[in-house]
């Protein structure tokens, strides 16, 4: 039997209306648009406000944007997993819920969390089930509503996160264009810096954890940032040395939008000019699961069919890893 091969077939995607400009943190914490512009590239994120309103309603509204651009039932739907670090309660899990509102009922869902390389675990996991043989129609979903884990005071995280959700539908490759490889890793002696303290089996709520904000993201930014400049490099550089490619192949790189220092220092290792790189955390900031799919959403009618484009991401876990994908359509 001929080996399947798991392609990306269509791109939907979401973002909350409301923009969190840099001029409006100026009014809330000690901070400056330079300061900001210069060490992330973040101009602005968008938060999705109103009573209610989680993360699954994002994710079905990428995914509902799938199935109208594609013409296709929500019947038709094998499977939904969703990539998330704020799911909209610990169970039952997001992308059960995303399925409810989409009107998905056929298929089988779950959340998979690998922070910000969570599209890549994700796209991986999914891929893996094309590929089986077993199922037609994978949606995976990156979708992070990370305003409901920021610390609006401090100022060393509250400047970097956004509100968004981006999905990709995975299909049977009419040809050997799709997924093509990927390099994926964790190492939990990164915990310490950069986790939620409380909340968890480790320390559930009280009133004392909630008065200690311990329900918001702790970070040590520098350490994070010096792991994540060599961990997305260095496994971009060995997808494309495994897969005798160099960057002269490669149309685009589809960085994780964590900050522009880290994707252009990814994107010089690997020997990519900057105009074959996606970034758009000027307008988004930092949204977790969602800011390789929510590239792709944007750059979409840009991509030709047989495009080289290797997605690259990393975390909290820390978690990261790199994905080597021909664009199918
Ligand atoms: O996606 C998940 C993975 N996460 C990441 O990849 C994030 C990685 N880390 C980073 O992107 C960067 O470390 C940050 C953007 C978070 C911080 O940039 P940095 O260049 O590492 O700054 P720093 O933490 O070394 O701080 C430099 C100075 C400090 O002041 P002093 O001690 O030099 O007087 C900070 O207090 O900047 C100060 N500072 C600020 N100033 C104005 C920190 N935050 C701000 C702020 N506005 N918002």
């Amino acid at each position: 039997m001929d080996k399947i091969t798991a392609a990306i077939t269509c791109v939907g995607g979401y973002v909350p209306e409301y923009r969190l400009t840099n001029k409006i943190l100026e009014s809330m914490i000690d901070t400056n648009d330079e300061w900001i512009k210069s060490r992330t590239g973040i101009s602005e994120r968008r938060i999705l406000k109103g009573e209610g309103l989680a993360t699954s309603d994002m994710g079905a509204e990428a995914v509902k944007n799938i199935l109208q651009k594609k013409g296709i039932l929500p019947e038709e739907i094998d499977c939904v997993i969703c990539a998330t670090v704020t799911p909209d309660m610990l169970f039952p899990s997001t992308a059960n819920i995303i399925c409810h509102k989409a009107g998905i009922k056929n298929a089988f869902s779950f959340d998979i969390n690998a922070a910000c390389s969570g599209f890549l675990f994700t796209l991986t996991t999914a891929a893996s089930l094309i590929e089986s043989g077993r199922y037609k129609k994978v949606i995976v979903v990156g979708a992070d509503k990370m305003s409901s884990i920021v610390d609006y005071t401090d100022r060393t995280t509250c400047i970097l996160f956004g509100d968004g959700a981006g999905a990709v539908l995975l299909e049977v490759s009419a040809d050997e264009n799709g997924i093509k490889d990927s390099l994926l890793k964790t190492d939990g002696s990164g915990k310490p810096f950069l986790h939620m303290k409380a909340g968890g089996s480790l320390k559930p709520s009280t009133v004392e954890t909630v008065l200690a904000k311990e329900h918001y993201i702790y970070q040590e930014g520098q350490t994070v940032f010096k792991f994540a400049v060599k961990g997305m490099a260095d496994v971009g550089f060995e997808l494309l040395q495994r897969n005798n490619l160099t960057g002269d192949d490669i149309a685009w790189l589809v960085p994780h939008q964590a900050n522009l220092r880290i994707i252009e220092a990814t994107a010089n290792r690997m020997g990519l000019p900057k105009e074959k790189v996606m970034i758009n955390i000027e307008k988004y900031g930092n949204t977790t699961a969602a800011t390789i799919p929510l590239c792709l959403w944007d750059w979409e009618d840009k991509l030709k069919k047989g495009d080289n484009l290797i997605f690259a991401a990393f975390g909290g876990g820390f978690t990261w890893g790199a994905t080597l994908v021909k664009w199918a359509y």
